[in-house]
């Protein structure tokens, strides 16, 4: 398939090993290792410069780790979001989760980033589950019951979060979908087969479900007659694309984005972590055990002897744990400093800073799983009787 942002590979369906500066991103799979930047410019998305960083940071009153070591480094049309923003017509966010299976750590990112968002700009938050999506991509194998199951079972990870139940509102796409055809339809009037299939890779045996999708997947963009600020990971951007040239003809603004790098997988610094490898990630489910286990054997930029290490040092641009600690785990500039500093001279050896990742990872984890336990009793606010939910639902009888 001519997948949209393969660098390198000749031909649709080509077999082969990948060179080592190859790689692949696509909404249902990123291989090899990722250049961000020639992403950017394939992809058509703008770096989030110095000036534009300093601007949001002011707008939102509050820093964050993943802004500033720009975690999230690209985006759509931001500056227009904080142009309304600062002028008060405001705007709302949107994200979403394709419900194949458990949430990882680097799937959870996103929403933690969203929340921030939601906190410091108080606006209402859409967040889509997919279920459609995961059973209608080819290559899964899941019946529409398990994504509808996961679908619930990934909305107390998501309720988890903590947003704030008034101003947000999660939705599964086979239920919600009532509400959301008579605009899919618009959508999908306006693309045709050969669109998806460059921007996507479709062929012809592809189901017809899947040339369809994309209009779903855009829609909740177009849930208010505003700018709608969409944080998610930049394999997600290139239905941004699709939407960006349609939705002015239908009286919506234009979608803005958000974009994140990929929290690299436990084994290597390459790639996304699958659930084909369940040892590339980290589950928001797991125990305590499992996660010592992966942690222990994740990729290590330290020497293969201790001598060697107090010599020459760690490096921790390969170094799978303190790339975690860098994307998400030690918000604390002071202290990731210092950890880079003591890795980089060997001070500090690999397994002094596998179990300092180690204890970020179990704290958070206890956290998140008893706030999903919580969550089992708030779920009903988000998906169907808190504020935002009531108000979403009650469209289907205007
Ligand atoms: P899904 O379920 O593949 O991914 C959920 C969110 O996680 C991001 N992501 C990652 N972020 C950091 N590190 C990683 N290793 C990593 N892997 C995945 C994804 O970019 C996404 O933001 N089709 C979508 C569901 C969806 C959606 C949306 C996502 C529907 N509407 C709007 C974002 C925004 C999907 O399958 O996501």
């Amino acid at each position: 398939m001519a997948w949209v942002g393969i660098f390198g590979l000749s031909e649709p369906g080509e077999e082969r090993d990948m060179r080592e500066e190859e790689f692949i991103v696509t909404p249902w799979k990123v291989e090899g290792k990722v250049d961000y930047n020639k992403l950017v410019e394939k992809f058509g998305t703008e770096i989030i410069s110095d000036e534009l960083l300093e601007r949001l940071i002011r707008d939102a009153g509050e820093s964050s780790h993943l802004l500033r070591r720009r975690i999230f480094f690209s985006h759509r049309d931001l500056d227009k979001v904080l142009d309304d923003w600062e002028a008060g017509r405001g705007f709302f966010l949107y994200t979403g989760r394709g419900p194949s299976g458990p949430m990882h750590i680097g799937h959870i990112i996103p929403f933690y980033f969203t929340k921030w968002l939601q906190d410091r700009f108080k606006v209402n938050t859409y967040i889509q589950l997919t279920d459609d999506e995961k059973y209608l991509e080819e290559g899964r194998g899941l019946t529409l019951e398990e994504t509808r199951k996961w679908a619930k079972e990934n909305a107390l990870d998501i309720a988890a979060v903590g947003f704030d139940p008034d101003r947000t509102f999660i939705f599964q796409d086979t239920e919600y979908i009532r509400n959301m055809y008579p605009l899919a339809l618009k959508v999908a009037r306006k693309i045709n087969f050969s669109w998806v299939r460059a921007v996507f890779g479709f062929d012809a045996q592809t189901n017809i479900g899947m040339s369809f999708y994309p209009a779903i997947q855009i829609i909740p963009s177009l849930f208010e007659k505003r700018r709608c600020l969409i944080p998610c990971a930049i394999d997600q951007d290139p239905y941004w694309r699709i939407q960006r040239d349609i939705s002015e003809s239908l009286g919506f603004h234009k979608a803005a984005a958000i974009h994140s790098k990929f929290l690299p997988p436990l084994m290597g610094p390459t790639g996304k972590m699958s659930a084909s490898d369940p040892e590339s990630a980290i589950y928001l489910h797991e125990g305590k055990e499992d996660i010592r286990r992966k942690i222990w054997k994740a990729y290590s930029g330290g020497q293969p002897t201790l001598e060697l290490h107090r010599k020459l040092g760690g490096n921790p641009e390969i170094d799978v744990a303190y790339q975690w600690l860098f994307y998400f785990f030690e918000p604390d500039d002071g202290k990731l400093g210092k950890i880079e500093e003591d890795y980089r001279s060997g001070k500090l050896l690999t397994g002094e800073l596998k179990l300092i990742l180690t204890e970020k990872v179990l704290k958070f984890l206890e956290e998140h799983q008893s706030r999903r336990e919580e969550a089992r009793e708030l779920i009903n606010l988000y998906m169907y009787d808190g504020e935002l939910a009531r108000e979403m639902w009650k469209k289907i009888h205007e």
